[in-house]
């Protein structure tokens, strides 16, 4: 149980990957700080987690692209818990199929909003805390983001042209946060998952899989990822064997982007 007696940040806990994470965490002992904007979605996980695991959970709502309701969500944590050991960017949104020259402003505004700047305003309002924890000797604390194949030069989906640019700038900020965090022993990560079934595509396969022959998409491995699969990847970035990785962006798409040569 190497998550007993630290905590766990999760943003965007109240569906799909979030959900999925904060049972996985449970499952390792984490006590949970689960955030989202959708109160229901919140308690749902609350109670999926409590069904299995007897672990401290605090919901918070909040909107990871409002500076001063993360750092209210800072304050809450740090007055229920003594530690906050993992953070996970998993809060997002795609904004819509458009290209990136066809979308409009308050599309653009919105997923750079709540993709790229809430991964930046929830780091900034924990790594100070998560610099002193040196109780978690030799590792202070993880980040992972969570950022996706359409971030990645083999996987731009142009109909997803905004959501695209927005996951490159996350990996990018991923690279950044390893290189300044490095010296205070914290590892930060971006996990880029490839077509999952999640609430974003509406739970449907049908849909997934007309998306993917209209861009004449092949998965390798021919099937559609389940949430689950990107949780057990998180576990292992949170784990001790993942202590020496930073910095990187794992890709977990069934091989799809080694795939795809026409954009
Ligand atoms: N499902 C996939 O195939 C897939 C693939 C690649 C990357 N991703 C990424 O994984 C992450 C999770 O996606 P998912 O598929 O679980 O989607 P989802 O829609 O099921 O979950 C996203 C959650 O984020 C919450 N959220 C949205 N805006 C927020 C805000 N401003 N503040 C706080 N919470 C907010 C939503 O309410 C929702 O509960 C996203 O960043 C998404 O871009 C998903």
């Amino acid at each position: 149980m190497f998550l007993e007696g630290k905590t766990a940040l999760i943003t965007g806990a109240g569906s799909g990957f979030g959900q999925k994470m904060a049972v996985a965490f449970a499952a390792k002992g984490a006590n949970l700080v689960l955030n989202d904007i959708n109160e229901s979605g919140l308690e749902e996980t609350r109670d999926l987690v409590l069904k299995q695991f007897n672990t401290q959970i605090l919901l918070v709502k909040a909107d990871v692209s409002n500076s001063e309701e993360v750092n209210e969500m800072a304050k809450k944590t740090f007055e229920t818990f003594d530690n906050v050991f993992l953070l996970v960017n998993n809060a997002g949104i795609d904004g819509g199929l458009y290209t990136a020259l066809k979308a409009k402003e308050e599309v653009y505004d919105k997923v750079f909003a709540i993709n790229v700047k809430g991964p930046l305003n929830v780091t900034k309002a924990f790594f100070r805390r998560m610099k002193r924890q040196k109780q978690f000797h030799p590792i202070s604390g993880k980040i992972i983001n969570i950022a996706s194949t359409a971030g990645t030069p083999n996987g731009h989906n142009p109909m997803l042209g905004i959501y695209s640019a927005s996951k490159a700038a996350l990996i990018a900020f991923t690279r950044l946060f390893a290189l300044e965090l490095g010296p205070s022993n914290i590892t930060v990560n971006a996990i880029s998952p490839g077509v999952f079934l999640t609430p974003i595509y509406n739970n449907d396969p049908k849909l997934i899989r007309q998306f993917l022959e209209t861009r004449k998409v092949k998965i390798p491995i021919d099937k559609i990822g389940e949430a689950e699969w990107v949780a057990d990847l998180a576990v292992f970035l949170a784990s001790p064997t993942a202590d020496y990785i930073t910095g990187q962006n794992l890709i977990i798409d069934g091989g799809m982007t080694i795939s795809i040569n026409k954009l």
